[in-house]
């Protein structure tokens, strides 16, 4: 194996923002560590960065169960040795009216993105105050306009913010950097499904309900995944390194307040 000099674990590294953050940290990162349930897709992600340039460590997990984080950077630090970076995009939150939401779904969307990512960062937090490393939370600008319609995704987002500033707060005694990234509108494939369900439920053109939503949040266009992997790299680059215990919002200018 090549000399092994830095190591992210990425998590939600099979498809959309969490793939192409693999994919563009595989330039700046000797090994990474991808995770997901999805195996087919992950190891197609893996072979991505490989060519690129990085060794992968595939690691089929479910993040909503409890024991899964340990296992995740025990088995990285087997592998690797060491720790630089945790970036955690793993994220499913139910998009549902704030009357209709269940308990269940409050229960599952902050299993996986909220405590999925934290107890991570609790797991990770040694290794990577041995490197002083860095962790990004995603969180997603429904936290800065929480909105009955989507009442889980604003909420939970909102605490992982929250959460992030407190690991922030720690990490600067620990020497360990910590930020939260909020997306705006990103054009993946879980926001191709769900602009599709819409057009076929309202029986129009997909390409109209994309214009109508363009407008809705006056937005030029949608992001793309690329554009968020780009922040991501800065973040946890050397580069970088001074900014900590903050939210980086990019969204193409759709949150109008401070
Ligand atoms: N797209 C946007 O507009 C947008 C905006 C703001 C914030 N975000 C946030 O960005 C993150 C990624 O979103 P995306 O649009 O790229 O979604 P996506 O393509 O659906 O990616 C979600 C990732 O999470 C993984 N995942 C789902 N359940 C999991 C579980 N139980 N354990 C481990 N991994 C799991 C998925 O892989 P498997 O299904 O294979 O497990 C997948 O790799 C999410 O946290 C989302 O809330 C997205």
């Amino acid at each position: 194996m090549t000399d092994i000099s830095s190591v992210a674990i990425v998590t939600g590294a099979s498809s959309g923002i969490g793939a192409a953050t693999a994919q563009r940290l595989a330039r700046d990162f000797s090994a990474l560590t991808l995770v997901a349930r999805g195996g087919g897709h992950l190891a197609a992600v893996g072979k991505c960065v490989k060519a690129i340039g990085a060794e992968p460590l595939i690691l089929e997990k479910d993040l909503s169960v409890p024991e899964a984080a340990k296992e995740v950077v025990r088995e990285t630090l087997n592998t690797f040795g060491r720790l630089n970076a945790l970036v955690n995009i793993a994220g499913v939150v139910p998009a549902r009216d704030l009357f209709d939401l269940t308990d269940e779904d409050w229960i599952n969307g902050a299993a996986l993105k909220f405590h999925g990512a934290r107890r991570l960062a609790l797991h990770a937090w040694d290794a990577l105050k041995s490197t002083r490393g860095s962790i990004v939370f995603i969180s997603g600008n429904a936290a800065d306009c929480p909105r009955a319609a989507q009442a889980a995704v604003g909420t939970i987002n909102a605490a992982i913010e929250a959460l992030a500033k407190a690991f922030a707060d720690r990490g600067m005694t620990d020497g360990v950097q910590v930020n939260s990234v909020s997306p705006g509108a990103i054009m993946t494939g879980r926001r191709k499904a769900i602009l599709e369900k819409a057009a076929a439920h309202a029986r129009i053109p997909v390409v109209e309900v994309e214009r109508r939503f363009l407008e809705r949040a006056s937005i030029s266009r949608f992001g793309t995944a690329e554009e968020i992997a780009n922040l991501m790299a800065f973040v946890v680059s050397p580069q970088a390194h001074w900014l900590t215990g903050t939210t980086i919002r990019m969204d193409g200018g759709e949150v109008r307040s401070l």
